[in-house]
């Protein structure tokens, strides 16, 4: 990956949206409060067990009726500390929920094991990373092809499920340039921990001229294309791009193409352009011996023809 990375951060990631401050800030006060009172409660019991322990067989403890004092300071400080955590959080959780009114909207499509970044105003669809400008405050509708998934931006401190069959929606407003991680934070299947992606965080120039070129997708060689598009897609998720059959749970594409493939039903078929193209669009027709079909099946709506010849060129070019 190119463009700069953010550093890995020992306590928190990186806080790169205007709403992480808010977040961190009520975050870091709840711990320490916590801290505080678990250390002064530890430190009290400890200094009580020791300076009220029983000295001898005869000794008699003191009876104790109560303390006003005591009792109203123990329910008036929490719940004064309550109240303030509440508002704190209640003014971050409207923040966070509602987007601005000039926000960039971006549509996100989660599936197994993908997402996909469709820009309705800017004419770029089926991006695979997340491109955007700097303080610009973004608008994601969210929704899912398959199953629940979650769409996660540690360094933004966003996170919300994506369902199928509705729209969820979440914003941020970036405020550094740099690339993020993308995670999947809702348990989806086997290659789960692979749905990953990027936010790229750009200058607003940068921004144009990406959408310009279509997402960065044009004056790409086939191959390049075709490369880009095996992680965007998702492919890479489940195929591993050298020739070791157990790196991955779909079968190795590295050194396959033009090979003869044994099938499920022991049919021997030759990895060629339309057994490539067959099992991308009609991903169950026939199965590798020894593999399940839990391939999606990738209709022109989803991979293009032209998309579909560059991933057969790159497949190819895995010698
Ligand atoms: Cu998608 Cu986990």
């Amino acid at each position: 990956m190119t463009g700069p990375q953010p550093e890995p951060a020992m306590w928190l990631p990186t806080a790169a949206s205007s709403q992480a401050a808010d977040v961190d800030g009520l975050f870091h006060f709840i711990l320490y409060l916590c801290t505080f009172f678990f250390v002064l409660i530890m430190a009290l019991m400890v200094y009580f067990v020791v300076k009220y322990r029983r000295k001898s067989a005869t000794q008699k403890t003191s009876a104790v009726s109560g303390s006003h004092k005591l009792e109203i300071a123990w329910s008036v400080i929490p719940t004064l500390l309550l109240v303030v955590i509440f508002f704190w959080g209640f003014k971050g959780w409207m923040n966070l929920n509602v987007p601005p009114e000039d926000a960039l909207e971006i549509r996100v499509l989660g599936k197994k094991w993908s997402w996909e970044f469709d820009y309705p105003y800017n004419g770029v669809s089926g991006a695979g990373e997340l491109v955007v400008p700097v303080n610009q405050p973004v608008k994601l509708i969210m929704s899912s092809q398959d199953v629940i998934h979650s769409f996660y931006v540690p360094a933004f401190r966003i996170k919300r499920d994506v369902v199928p069959n509705r729209y969820s929606v979440l914003w941020f407003n970036p405020t550094k340039k740099g690339t993020f991680d993308v995670f999947c934070t809702e348990y989806c299947g086997t290659s789960h921990s692979q749905m990953l992606s990027r936010v790229k965080v750009v200058s607003r120039d940068d921004f144009k001229k990406w959408a310009e070129t279509g997402g960065g997708m044009d004056g790409l060689s086939p191959v390049e294309l075709g490369k880009k598009l095996f992680s965007s897609k998702g492919c890479v998720a489940c195929h591993s791009i050298t020739d070791d059959r157990m790196a991955k749970p779909g079968p190795a594409l590295g050194k396959r193409f033009g090979k003869m493939e044994e099938m499920s039903t022991g049919e021997m078929v030759k990895v060629d352009e339309n057994y490539v193209r067959e099992s991308i669009r009609n991903s169950t027709a026939k199965i590798v011996k020894g593999y399940a079909p839990v391939m999606p099946p990738f209709p022109a709506s989803s991979v293009s023809d032209r998309q579909l010849n560059a991933l057969i060129d790159y497949i190819k070019s895995l010698k």
